[in-house]
């Protein structure tokens, strides 16, 4: 199996968010102390991803590549995809084909915020799945405004409906998913919905038909935000800042993610935030470098040995 690949679905209109997001992208606004979109990299940096497509609208882009670059100075490789036009969650795969190159992926929306203990335990557990795709539910408590999963009791989804008025489970597909090599290819055989969209819940259809749509459950603990309105967006917002300030660490801090996966040396992050040096931001990434102990002297490493 090839190695997974990230997609970052950062287009759309951002209507729900007027008059804000008439002058900039949605992913681009802040959530407290950092960019929306570090929180979906984020998510994919702690599956293990190596590869990122970063999907957003054309005029969009040239602000995404200055604030992301292409992703090198993370040990990362981010490739840019136009959208023309937001048609669709679904739509997604068949954009991203080419970067895919048959490889399974994981994919994030660009306003999703994931935060709880063990992710990356949970993210390396949905990585070993080859075939199928997987949803990861969220327990809510006004169900009939989301897509609803139903899943029996070893997470083999049984259904999924798209805001149901009847409820089978109280389960909400966040906007996180694994799909397998097959996701484009079934991607480009869905045609658009009654609102002229190619639908994420279309293509999980075609993988629950066959019973290899997987469920695994963000339980207790973890909070899930989609902050597409002005108050889920200050409310994540809030979160993050009171998160930060009791438990002292960082949330959806891209540079300590890859200095922890050892993408980059601690040399590394610290010339990543000098920068940012006047920020709470970049003086934590200096706290982290400095904190580095320093490798071990050859000969220190055959005694160890
Ligand atoms: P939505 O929040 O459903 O749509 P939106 O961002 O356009 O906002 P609004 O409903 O207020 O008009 O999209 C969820 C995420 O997916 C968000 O990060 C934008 C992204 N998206 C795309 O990139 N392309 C698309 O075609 C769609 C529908 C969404």
């Amino acid at each position: 199996m090839k190695k997974r690949k990230g997609i970052v679905l950062a287009g759309g209109s951002g209507t729900r968010l007027h008059p804000v997001t008439l002058g900039v992208s949605k992913q681009l606004l802040p959530v407290y102390d950092k960019p929306m979109i570090y929180h979906p990299l984020s998510v994919l940096l702690t599956a293990g991803v190596e590869e990122v497509a970063i999907i957003t609208t054309p005029d969009d882009q040239p602000a995404f590549r200055r604030l992301l670059g292409d992703g090198g100075a993370l040990g990362l490789a981010y490739e840019y995809i136009a959208q023309p036009s937001p048609d669709g969650l679904a739509q997604a795969y068949v954009l991203a084909e080419a970067f895919l190159d048959g490889a399974p992926s994981v994919m994030v929306l660009g306003d999703n915020i994931f935060h709880g203990p063990h992710l990356g335990r949970l993210l390396a557990e949905a990585d070993r799945q080859v075939l199928g795709a997987r949803v990861f539910g969220h327990p809510v408590p006004d169900p009939s405004r989301y897509g609803i999963i139903e899943a029996d009791a070893s997470g083999r989804a049984l259904s999924l409906e798209e805001k149901p008025a009847q409820p089978r489970s109280n389960l909400a597909a966040t906007g996180l998913y694994f799909m397998d090599h097959e996701a484009s290819a079934r991607a480009r055989e869905l045609r658009p919905s009654a609102r002229g969209e190619l639908e994420i819940t279309a293509l999980l259809e075609t993988y629950l038909a066959e019973g290899t749509l997987e469920v695994s459950w963000l339980g207790q603990g973890y909070a899930w935000f989609d902050t597409g309105t002005h108050d889920s967006l200050l409310e994540a917002a809030a979160f993050v800042r009171t998160v930060e300030q009791a438990q002292g660490f960082k949330i959806g801090c891209l540079e300590e993610i890859a200095y922890r996966r050892g993408l980059i040396d601690a040399e590394e992050l610290s010339h990543l935030a000098q920068p940012i040096a006047r920020t709470g931001y970049g003086r934590h990434l200096l706290d982290l470098a400095a904190a580095a102990q320093p490798a071990p002297r050859k000969r220190e490493l055959r005694r160890i040995a």
